[in-house]
């Protein structure tokens, strides 16, 4: 476990060495005393040991479509850890940050708001969702429920996982066209404004318990790669208009689980648009 001794508060974080939890560990580092709580230092009591104030837990299993593979080890990950890890952090939290996904939504509306029911379609999603019941069963209302858009971004270590946005203009820059879905909608959100968003929420912990954290606009993935080759420079056309249906294995993604942002803006959470968002990632990746 990393440890830094800061002033303050005692913040756990989990899910360090992933791609939002490389670019929080970075804010939080100067901020608070932070317990970069690893995979290996998750077990039985760990946490219990640690006595955190406020814990940001990020770890999960990420692939849906690995999780559609692996639906028993999707839950252990997504419910079972997140149920054990807000018992352990339960004599000392005041908030407990549960990372949830847009993916909770079936996508057949769009624009979900805190106030809509979910409804799952994949094991990725229902096993996330079964994570925020279970920290809110436990934890009540020190359980703060932070649901994220699909974030795009550069990442903060060569060890954290690429993003999508990455893998696109990686293969586009080769020369390569990328397929990318005409048809699935969401509320990019730049991996850097999540990361700063939820290190704020340690100092200042907001009500309610729910919160959608998404860009500010709806765009389809295939806009997003458009406009992020556009930034980069490079030719639009190899971004390819593909739909869901083309592939048996994505036909049942949600069509749309774009967020109404209102409650995250009345909060003073405003995340930058698509097209400065890559403007700031293609700066990030000049600098590295
Ligand atoms: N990326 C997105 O667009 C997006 C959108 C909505 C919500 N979210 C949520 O945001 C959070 C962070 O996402 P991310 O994209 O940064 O994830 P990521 O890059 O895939 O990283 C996942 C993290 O979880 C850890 N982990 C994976 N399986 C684990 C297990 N069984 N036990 C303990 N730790 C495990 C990984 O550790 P190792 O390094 O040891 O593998 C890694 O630190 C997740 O809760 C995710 O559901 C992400």
């Amino acid at each position: 476990m990393a440890r830094t001794v800061g002033l303050g508060l005692r913040v756990a974080v989990t899910g360090g060495s992933g791609f939002l939890g490389a670019h929080l560990l970075a804010r939080l580092r100067p901020r608070v005393e932070l317990l970069a709580l690893a995979r290996r230092d998750l077990s039985d009591g760990a946490m219990r040991a640690v006595g955190p104030d406020v814990v940001i837990h990020l770890a999960a299993a990420t692939d849906p479509a690995w999780c559609e593979a692996h639906p028993d080890r999707a839950r252990a990950a997504n419910e079972d850890l997140s149920r054990r890890l807000a018992h352990e952090a339960s004599k000392t939290v005041n908030t407990f940050v549960y990372a949830s996904t847009d993916l909770v939504f079936d996508g057949e509306r769009g624009n979900y708001a805190e106030t809509d029911t979910p409804r799952p379609i994949s094991v990725y999603g229902s096993s996330k969702l079964s994570g925020e019941q279970a920290v809110r069963e436990v934890l009540g209302e020190r359980a703060l429920i932070v649901r994220l858009s699909l974030m795009y971004g550069p990442r903060a270590v060569s060890t954290a996982r690429e993003s999508f946005a990455e893998t696109m203009l990686a293969r586009a820059r080769s020369g390569e066209p990328v397929s990318l879905f005409a048809d699935e909608y969401r509320s990019p959100l730049y991996v850097e404004d999540a990361a700063e968003h939820l290190a704020r929420l340690v100092e200042r912990p907001i009500e309610p318990r729910v919160v959608h954290l998404g860009g500010p606009e709806k765009r389809s993935r295939h806009e997003m790669g458009v406009i992020g080759l556009e930034v980069f420079g490079i030719p639009t056309h190899f971004a390819r208009a593909g739909l869901r249906g083309d592939n048996a294995a994505t036909a049942s993604r949600p069509a749309d689980v774009s967020f109404d942002v209102r409650r995250a803006q009345s909060l003073g959470m405003r995340p930058r648009g698509l097209r400065e968002g890559f403007e700031k990632f293609r700066d990030r990746m000049k600098k590295t």
